[in-house]
């Protein structure tokens, strides 16, 4: 059965964003693969964090996975700093990488804009990343389009250990969806949409209130042409709620742009805010349920364990080539 690694940071105000990117696709392939899904505290503090808060988070990102559908019994839910691996691992591979290729980073650049000096960590977290996928032997990463070059950058770092020393990795592939690869803002369709926008209209956070996911939608930038009709070039703002709609609903765009045709913006976007609503609820209420329970807990120790038994393998297999320790 081939693996599947994937991880979200728990910063809060998961989206959906990183439903539609990757969540989703947690789910679908825990039916065939056998998967690891991360909360990647350690990737968090790579700028400041409350650390009250940031236990906090870790809780909510952990509830939201099994919220939205992940099984413990098929899948492995666990904490990134509750295994050690991912820190030894990351050292050996940043003995491996080169200031060069990370400096070409579009998120450390853009992260580091207009400072003089950056966090270490900061610059170094696709590398953290690299550890996160290699250890497990991973076969394929479910994630969205802004992960496309961290994702280049595993398989470089792979790759060129394999063909220096013994081979030593799997190589991993990334895999993205077609429509929910990229969502983007609401206020600005030409930014992805994130979890640290100021503005809390520009995303839909999955635990968002009926009333606020109303506000949002209906204050979506769009055109002023008023034709339902996707076209990401000329009209960004609609086809970014079209893809919305298309992957939650499963109606397709073609579907979509018929049966809007010679109606207005107004009642696409009230009938996008019911498929929203409708789609969040189970959503809200499974989270409601699960996390503030003693099973969340049992659920992530269990995980950190099964996740720790696979690493050690990997870690003497991998100080092994690289003749490290007795
Ligand atoms: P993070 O926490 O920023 O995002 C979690 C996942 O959501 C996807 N995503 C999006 N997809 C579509 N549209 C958007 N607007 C959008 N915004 C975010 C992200 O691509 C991601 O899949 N570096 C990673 C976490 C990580 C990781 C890993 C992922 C650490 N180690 C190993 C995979 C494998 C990150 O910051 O994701």
């Amino acid at each position: 059965m081939k693996r599947v690694f994937s991880g979200v940071q728990p910063t809060g105000n998961i989206h959906l964003g990183n439903y539609l990117g990757a969540l989703k696709q947690f789910v679908e392939l825990q039916e065939d693969h056998e998967c690891l899904y991360c909360i990647v505290d350690m990737h968090a503090i790579t700028l400041p964090q409350d650390p009250k808060e940031l236990k906090e988070h870790i809780l909510d990102v952990a509830s939201l996975y099994l919220a939205v559908g992940v099984d413990p019994k098929k899948s492995i839910v666990f904490v990134q700093s509750d295994v050690p691996g991912h820190a030894e691992l990351s050292w050996i591979l940043t003995c491996n990488s080169y200031t060069g290729e990370l400096s070409r980073m579009t998120q450390f650049k853009a992260k580091s804009k207009n400072q003089e000096s950056a966090p270490t960590g900061l610059f170094t977290y696709p590398v953290l990343m690299a550890a996160d996928i290699l250890l497990y032997d991973t076969d394929v990463v479910p994630v969205g389009n802004d992960q496309k070059q961290h994702i280049e950058l595993c398989r470089d770092i792979a790759t060129r250990i394999n063909n220096t020393r013994k081979k030593t990795f799997v190589i991993p592939e990334g895999r993205y969806l077609k429509e929910g690869a990229r969502i983007m803002a609401l206020d600005d369709p030409t930014q992805k949409m994130s979890k640290s926008a100021e503005n809390i209209h520009s995303r839909i956070s999955l635990l968002d209130e009926p009333s606020k996911i109303k506000k949002s939608i209906m204050k979506a930038t769009t055109d002023s042409e008023g034709i339902v009709k996707f076209d990401v070039e000329n009209k960004p703002g609609i086809s970014n709620l079209m893809n919305i709609y298309s992957v939650l609903s499963g109606k397709s765009l073609d579907e979509l742009e018929k049966e809007y045709d010679g109606k207005g913006y107004g009642d696409f976007k009230k009938d996008l805010v019911e498929v929203t609503v409708e789609a969040l609820a189970p959503i809200k209420a499974r989270y409601e349920e699960i996390r503030h329970s003693d099973e969340l807990l049992e659920i992530l120790r269990d995980g950190a364990e099964r996740a720790n038994a696979i690493s050690v393998k990997t870690m003497k297999r991998v100080k092994e080539n690289f003749g490290l320790g007795l």
